[in-house]
C-alpha cells in the first residue's frame, strides 16, 4: 500500500465543488459516502455535453448522433470491464444499480435454476438488496434462504459458513464490504469453498468498489455487481458482470423493444448477452456519465488514495473511540470506510440532525441492514462514511461535533 501522505487531496478536492460548499452556514462535511458518492465535474460535464450536444437514442438510428451515442455506450462496455478485471464486454450488463443487478439474477435462478428444497446461501451482514429478492425466489420456488452469522466483531463466521454449504446450496451471494459496519469480507475463500462443491457465488459490490480495486477474474466470483453512483458516477445506472455461461443460462429480466432478435404473433426469439438483458431505451447518460467517473477514477493514484482513506478511517475510529460512553458497532481486523456507532442512550437519530447543524453529514438509521443490527440488538445506528476526497478537517470536525453533542446530552 503507498504511503496516505502522497495522496494529492487537496487538488482532487477541487475537482467536486460540491466540497466547498456550506450548509446550514458551516462548510460542509460529507461523510456519506457509502450512501451516495459525490460527482467530479468531469462526470457533471460528460452528462451535460451528451444532453446538451450528443443526445440520441441508441442501436436504433442510422444518423449520425445515434451512431455517436451508440458508439459511447457500447464502448463503456469495455471500459467497466477492464475496471473490474473483466475481458468481455458481452459480460457487462448495464442495469438501474446493484438492486436490480442482484434482482435481475435471483429472477433468472428462479425461473431456470431453483427447485423446491434447493437452498440459497446469503450472510446475516446482507443489505436488503440482497436478502428480499432471494426470499421472493425461494417463496416462488421452494428454495430455503440460509444464513451466515455474524462474530461479534462484525467479521463472517466462516466455520459456520462451511458447515452450512451443502449438496443443496445453489448459489452463495454475498456481500463484499458491509454497508452498516465497514468489514471487509474474505471473498476469495468464500468463493474457493463454494467453488470445490460447483457452488456460484454472486459477490455485491456495492461498498468494495469505490473502495478497493476490482478484479474479478483474480476474485473468482461467478457474478459482480455494483452501483455508478457510489463510484462518483450519476444514479439510475449501474452494472452486473456474470461469467458468460451463466448469463447466457439465465431467461431475460424484462422484455420489450431492443431486446429481441425477432417477434412474431407466433412467438419471439431473444438477443445474446448482453442486449437479451437490456430491454427499452436504457440510461444512456448514466452509461456516459459513469465512463467519466471509471475515467476519473483510474487518473488518480489509486493506491495512494486508497491509503489515504484507511488514515482517515483508523484517525476517526481512534479519536472517536476515545469519546466516553461512545461505542463503534463493527471492529472487525479489516474494515473500509464505516464508522458506525452510538454514543449512551442518545438516539442515532438525534445524533444525524445534531451533526447536521454543524455541517456533518452522516448517515443515521438501520442502514437497510436491519437483520444485522437486530443481530447487534441495536435498531440504528450514526454512520460516518469516508471517500477519498474526505481530509483530516472533516475528521476533525466530526470528532468535534460528536463532542459537543456528548456534552450537550450528559
Ligand atoms: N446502501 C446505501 C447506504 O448504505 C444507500 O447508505
Amino acid at each position: 500500500m503507498s504511503d496516505p501522505k502522497t495522496f494529492d487531496y487537496r487538488s482532487v478536492r477541487k475537482d467536486f465543488p460540491i466540497l466547498a460548499s456550506q450548509v446550514r452556514g458551516k462548510p460542509l462535511t460529507y461523510l456519506d459516502n457509502a450512501a451516495t458518492g459525490q460527482k467530479p465535474l468531469a462526470v457533471v460535464e460528460a452528462v451535460q455535453r451528451y444532453y446538451a450536444l450528443e443526445n440520441s437514442n441508441i442501436h436504433r438510428g442510422i444518423h449520425y448522433l445515434s451512431e455517436k451515442a451508440t458508439d459511447a455506450y457500447e464502448a463503456t462496455r469495455g471500459k467497466t470491464a477492464a475496471f473490474i478485471g473483466a475481458t468481455d464486454p458481452d459480460e457487462i450488463i448495464f442495469v438501474r444499480g446493484t438492486t436490480e443487478g442482484i434482482n435481475l439474477v435471483a429472477h433468472g435462478f428462479s425461473n431456470a435454476i431453483l427447485q423446491a428444497g434447493d437452498e440459497i446461501l446469503i450472510s446475516h451482514m446482507e443489505h436488503h438488496a440482497n436478502i428480499v429478492p432471494w426470499q421472493i425466489a425461494a417463496e416462488r420456488t421452494g428454495a430455503v434462504l440460509k444464513v451466515i452469522p455474524v462474530l461479534d466483531d462484525g467479521s463472517l463466521d466462516m466455520e459456520a459458513y462451511e458447515d452450512l454449504l451443502s449438496e443443496r446450496t445453489k448459489l452463495v451471494s454475498i456481500v463484499h464490504i458491509s454497508n452498516a459496519l465497514g468489514s471487509i469480507n474474505p471473498v476469495e475463500a468464500v468463493i474457493e469453498k463454494a467453488h470445490a462443491r460447483g457452488i456460484p457465488v454472486l459477490v455485491d459490490g456495492a461498498q468494495s468498489s469505490p473502495h478497493m480495486p476490482i478484479n474479478v477474474a483474480a476474485m473468482g466470483c461467478d457474478f459482480f455487481v455494483f452501483s455508478g453512483h457510489k463510484v462518483f458516477g450519476p444514479t439510475g445506472i449501474g452494472v452486473l458482470w456474470g461469467k458468460r455461461e451463466w448469463l447466457e443460462r439465465l431467461p431475460p429480466y424484462q422484455s420489450g423493444g431492443d431486446m429481441i432478435e425477432k417477434v412474431d404473433f407466433e412467438g419471439t426469439t431473444y438477443k445474446g448477452i448482453p442486449g437479451k438483458f437490456e430491454a427499452g431505451t436504457p440510461h444512456i447518460a448514466g452509461v456516459i456519465g459513469l465512463s467519466a467517473a471509471i475515467d476519473y477514477l483510474q487518473g488518480l493514484d489509486r493506491s495512494a488514495a486508497l491509503a489515504h482513506e484507511g488514515a482517515l478511517l483508523q484517525a476517526a475510529t481512534e479519536q472517536l473511540s476515545a469519546i466516553d460512553g461512545l461505542r463503534i458497532i463493527g471492529t472487525a481486523a479489516k474494515k473500509a470506510s464505516v464508522v458506525s456507532f452510538l454514543i449512551d442512550e442518545v438516539h442515532p437519530h438525534d445524533i444525524g440532525t445534531f451533526l447536521d447543524a454543524d455541517g456533518v453529514a452522516v448517515r443515521a438509521g438501520h442502514h437497510c441492514a436491519m437483520p444485522l443490527l437486530k443481530r447487534f440488538g441495536v435498531p440504528a445506528t450514526a454512520r460516518a462514511s469516508f471517500a477519498f476526497y474526505n481530509d483530516f478537517e472533516d475528521v476533525e470536525r466530526l470528532v468535534s461535533a460528536v463532542s459537543k453533542l456528548k456534552r450537550f446530552f450528559t
